[in-house]
């Protein structure tokens, strides 16, 4: 029987996610004919529109129907109270369970590294953050609101089926990438009883790659290394709130948030791949924005449907792209947004 082609949800979402997912698609449909891509209307102005964030049936249909999802960024002036953005993003990791959110920082042009003598080959690191569990399940509550007394909690949540099968996905990914270290990084010196969890975990199941150096640092120490001594990590492997807070540090040592892609992905299931920055309401419709994170998620995208030869390529033009600063203005380029993706088909043959 032939195998079916991948299948792609595509959903813009807002402000400059419509503009740089444009380009994106530009790239998949050059590199991969094949995919078959559906557009999903789904973001602040269906919301306002109709109220609609992720409707039960969408939801469905992505879950039987769809191999990935190749998401725009979400966020509107129009809606602050960003439910819809919640619901859409959030409600898919937590709902698919996506618990491997991986970033790269990868950096490519050692010009755009804001670390004084570091190049390319200090600065190539895969992060695994846990991605369903920490601090960001809601759990918690408010107690007297909008009194002198008023009391909140946030519950850190962290299961032991979690934390291994996150720890595993990153010394799997290592091991398959021929990658020799494993760092793994938390607060157990100050939060206790979730890190006496995931110091535990990160022994057994470090034992059963005797091949990979396991380390640990505690997070802000991390923080200080990823600046001082990039070339320290090959795999980093954390919990949902340092994971994000680490992967921004990693943005700018790789350039600007116009360079971070990221996939939010359960091994065997649908996974959402999304550049990291938000809709930009700042340069929206302007032709500013740099689609360079969304070609490299287009690309880890790929990667995952089977296709790393085609992620290889996409790395290679995006960087000799930079090295000829044929890119946006914020990183140095007077190119537009579409004239970036014009200058990568090129590149790209
Ligand atoms: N994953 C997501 O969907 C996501 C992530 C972050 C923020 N947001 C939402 O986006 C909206 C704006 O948030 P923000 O301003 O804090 O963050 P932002 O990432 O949208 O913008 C921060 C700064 O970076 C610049 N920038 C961002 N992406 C760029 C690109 N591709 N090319 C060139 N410059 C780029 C912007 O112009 C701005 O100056 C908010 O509604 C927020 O909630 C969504």
């Amino acid at each position: 029987m032939q195998k079916r082609s991948p299948r792609i949800a595509v959903v813009p979402g807002d402000g400059i996610g419509v503009e740089v997912i444009a380009e994106g698609v530009r790239v998949l449909k050059h590199l991969a004919p094949d995919l078959e891509l559906e557009h999903f209307d789904l973001g602040a102005d269906r919301y306002l529109r109709d109220g609609v964030t992720l409707p039960d049936d969408v939801f469905m249909r992505w879950r039987d129907e769809f191999d990935a999802i190749f998401l725009g960024a979400l966020g509107d002036p129009r809606v602050p109270s960003n439910v819809h953005a919640k619901e859409i993003l959030l409600g898919s990791r937590f709902r698919y369970d996506l618990y491997i959110n991986q970033r790269p920082i990868r950096l490519l042009d050692a010009r755009k590294c804001p670390l004084k003598g570091k190049g390319p080959s200090d600065v190539d690191i895969m992060v695994f953050r846990e991605n369903t569990e920490g601090l960001y399940t809601a759990v918690g509550g408010v107690l007297k609101k909008d009194t002198p007394d008023e009391v909140a909690q946030e519950a850190c949540v962290v299961t032991r089926k979690g934390v291994e099968r996150i720890i595993r996905a990153a010394f799997e990914w290592a091991d398959a990438n021929g990658k020799r270290r494993v760092c793994m990084s938390d607060k157990s010196n100050a939060m206790r009883n979730v890190g006496q969890l995931w110091q535990k975990v990160f022994r057994i199941v470090a034992a059963e790659y005797p091949h990979i150096e396991a380390s640990h640092l505690y997070v802000d120490v991390l923080a200080m290394e990823l600046v001082r001594a990039p070339e320290r990590f090959e795999v980093i492997v954390t919990g949902n709130l340092f994971g994000d807070i680490i992967t921004d540090l990693g943005a700018i040592l790789q350039g600007g948030i116009g360079l971070a892609c990221s996939g939010n992905i359960h091994p065997g299931q649908l996974g959402l791949f999304e550049p990291v920055h938000g809709s930009a309401p700042d340069i929206a419709g302007q032709g500013k924005a740099n689609p360079m994170a969304t070609f490299l998620t287009a690309g880890m995208m790929l990667a995952n449907l089977g296709r790393p030869e085609l992620e290889v390529r996409i790395i290679e033009a995006v960087r000799v792209l930079l090295l000829a600063d044929q890119t946006t203005p914020e990183l140095g380029g007077t190119l537009t947004t579409s004239q970036v993706t014009d200058a990568l088909l090129e590149q790209l043959g």
